[in-house]
């Protein structure tokens, strides 16, 4: 049987959701990972340090008993945020990071920025401070096809803001084009990108398998298979600028088997199992080490965990559905094989 050990793992964008579905999702995260990136994008969102605590400590409470997890929390970025905001932010030692939703993007970005121009004191004080902006890298100009949101984003917004803001750190958050890739590539120092599992096993193709899955709608949409093999290129290739964000995004089942569905896909039941396929496939399994457990930690400035996580390649079936507060979460793969699980030593 092979197995494979690497330094834990973190997750660095993860939505953990709050209250009853907070206490169903954030187990399967902790089991996996060291830390997580935590999104903010709650009802309301999550836009002051002082949030960001109380979240943290819902957080901390949903957890199993002895869980080292560490959440790493971020602030939603509005047209009204504060440069003392971020300053109250950075001295927490809590928030991690400040996200950019364009408004309209993507599930609950309506108090996100409409015109980035208009957070520019917030940003300046940000890269001063050494606070890391992470992206949702879409228009959400509904005139521009859903398959060239992000391409227009990063060449029309992102870029000109990385350059009036020199020092800022940027995390492009899902990357899912070959474009992106090779704009992460070819910019300047301190701009990164995290991928998520389902962005490098399938294509869009997989929206339209028979007829219309709803259980693999996110946001940004799924591309092309060019896209796909660039992103594991990427991924599998060792570049520190590419790490570990799953994105997972559970949704109850009913809001996504609908006329009207949510965005958002549920990974994280099997989510470094599942990065473990796509580089044990490219012959990669000896640089997934770098991709989960390091480069993230060291775009974040923090230490790599010293404990290890070890998979083994022994299939289990994902169940159809779990509990969900009142109703049932479907995640990734409900029904069908998982190739690689959590050794039994790391408490499985
Ligand atoms: C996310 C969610 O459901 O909160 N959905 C998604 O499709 N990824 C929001 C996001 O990260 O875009
Ligand atoms: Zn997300």
């Amino acid at each position: 049987m092979r197995r494979i050990t690497i330094p834990r793992p973190d997750d660095w964008h993860v939505h953990l959701r709050d209250g009853a579905t907070l206490a169903a999702v954030a187990p399967f995260t902790a089991r996996r990972f060291g830390r997580a990136i935590v999104m903010p994008n709650l009802r309301p969102p999550i836009t002051t340090t002082d949030a960001a605590r109380a979240y943290r400590d819902r957080i901390l409470a949903a957890l199993p008993a002895g869980s080292g997890f560490e959440p790493l929390m971020t602030l939603y970025l509005t047209e009204s945020t504060t440069p003392a905001e971020i300053a109250r932010a950075k001295a927490s030692g809590i928030v991690h990071g400040v996200k950019l939703y364009p408004a309209g993007a993507t599930t609950h970005s309506d108090a996100g920025v409409a015109d980035v121009r208009r957070t520019d004191a917030t940003l300046e004080r940000m890269a001063e401070l050494g606070m890391p902006l992470l992206v949702h890298g879409e228009t959400p100009d509904p005139s521009v096809d859903p398959f060239d949101r992000e391409a227009r984003f990063l060449d029309e917004v992102l870029a000109p803001l990385a350059e009036r803001f020199a020092s800022l750190r940027i995390v492009v958050e899902h990357i899912t084009t070959r474009h992106a890739v090779d704009f992460i590539r070819s910019s300047r120092d301190g701009i990164a990108a995290t991928i998520t599992p389902q962005h490098l096993l399938h294509n869009r193709g997989a929206l339209f398998a028979g007829g219309l899955r709803p259980h693999y709608y996110c946001l940004p949409v799924l591309k092309r298979e060019e896209d796909r093999r660039a992103l594991v290129d990427a991924a599998t290739g060792g570049e520190p600028r590419f790490f570990l964000g799953t994105d997972s995004a559970p949704h109850e089942r009913a809001t996504k088997e609908a006329a009207c569905g949510c965005a958002g896909m549920f990974t994280a039941h099997a989510a470094i199992e599942l990065y473990a396929e796509v580089f044990d496939a490219a012959g990669r399994l000896d640089r997934l080490a770098g991709f989960a457990s390091r480069f993230g930690a060291d775009f974040y400035g923090l230490a790599p965990h010293r404990e290890t996580l070890t998979l083994v390649e022994a299939p289990w079936t994902v169940p159809e559905s779990y509990p969900f507060d009142d109703g049932r979460l479907v995640p990734y793969r409900a029904g069908a094989a998982v190739r690689w699980r959590i050794d039994a030593e790391n408490g499985e």
